[in-house]
């Protein structure tokens, strides 16, 4: 389980401060959560702080309720595989290529990276794409590869930053089959705008807002959030997601009302 205790985030921007995160605590258990929020909330953030690629203003994080500090820092990151919304990799290279250069950055070991590769290659369903060049493949191919990438080290922890976005219908169902898949035995953090992700996935979600965390619970407590009498046009869950925004749970007097969100998980 990944926690984070009261991280807080500024960026300077233009001799003004942009104050991102203001204070959130929350934790990523096993199996998936979705990160919701609008533009700007501060996903990207909150996601980078996780995969370490930012330091936080303040703010604590923790791995199975043991500090991250420079000291753990190289053991905590052997522990994640991150999936970056673009995935960015050499058109001309091969995909066994790509993989073993992964291997090597991991230190896994020479001996042993041959049948890593074979097994997530299989796992993702990429066998026949081995040989295939980068620039070869199509949208939803290229995206396992970016999966198969965070995967040759065996991480305990992934995080997808927007896995599904600019996909078409298909992919994305395929993408989150894969999703629930891997989830079965790490923990999968996804930040998404897209709610048909939360549907399918049934995860444990937190949604932040303007740098604030507005909900955390499972997906039936999100669902059961929202308002009576809403919007036919819109389905249960974006109809959650709305309320979220307009003033979260706690104006809610639904059966949650008034409870701590954080201990019921
Ligand atoms: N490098 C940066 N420099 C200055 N401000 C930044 C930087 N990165 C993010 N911000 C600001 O921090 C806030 C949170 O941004 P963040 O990218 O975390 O949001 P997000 O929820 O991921 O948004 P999106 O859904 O658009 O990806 C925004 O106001 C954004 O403008
Ligand atoms: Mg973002």
């Amino acid at each position: 389980m990944i926690s984070v205790e009261n991280v807080r985030h500024s960026y300077g921007k233009g001799g003004r401060t942009v104050e991102a995160l203001k204070g959130v605590s929350t934790s990523f258990g096993a199996g998936t959560t979705a990160l919701l929020g609008p533009n700007g909330s501060g996903k990207s953030t909150l996601m980078n702080i996780i995969g370490t690629t930012i330091v936080p203003t303040e703010g604590r994080l923790f791995l199975n309720g043991v500090l991250v500090g420079r000291s753990s820092l190289e053991e905590y990151r052997s522990q994640l595989g991150v999936v970056p919304q673009h995935i960015d990799l050499p058109k001309r290279m091969r995909v066994c290529d790509v993989l073993s250069y992964l291997c090597w950055v991991h230190g896994v070991p020479k001996a042993s990276a041959a049948s890593v590769i074979d097994s997530v290659l299989e796992r993702l369903e990429l066998a026949d794409k081995r040989g295939s060049r980068v620039g070869d493949l199509s949208g939803g191919q290229l995206r396992r590869v970016g999966f198969a990438c965070a995967m040759v080290h065996q991480p305990s922890v992934l995080l997808l930053d927007e896995p599904t976005v600019g996909l078409d219908p298909e992919v994305r169902l395929e993408i989150r089959h894969l999703i629930a898949r891997l989830a079965t035995n790490a923990t999968v953090v996804l930040s998404t705008h897209l709610l048909e992700d939360v549907s399918f996935l049934n995860p444990a979600v937190v949604m932040i807002n303007a740098g604030e965390k507005v909900f955390e619970g499972s997906f039936e407590q999100f669902v059961a959030a929202l308002p009576a009498g809403g919007d036919v046009r819109e389905s249960s869950v974006e109809q959650a997601y709305q309320q979220m925004l307009r003033g979260g749970a706690a104006s809610h007097q639904g059966p949650l009302a008034g409870e701590s969100w954080s201990e019921q998980r």
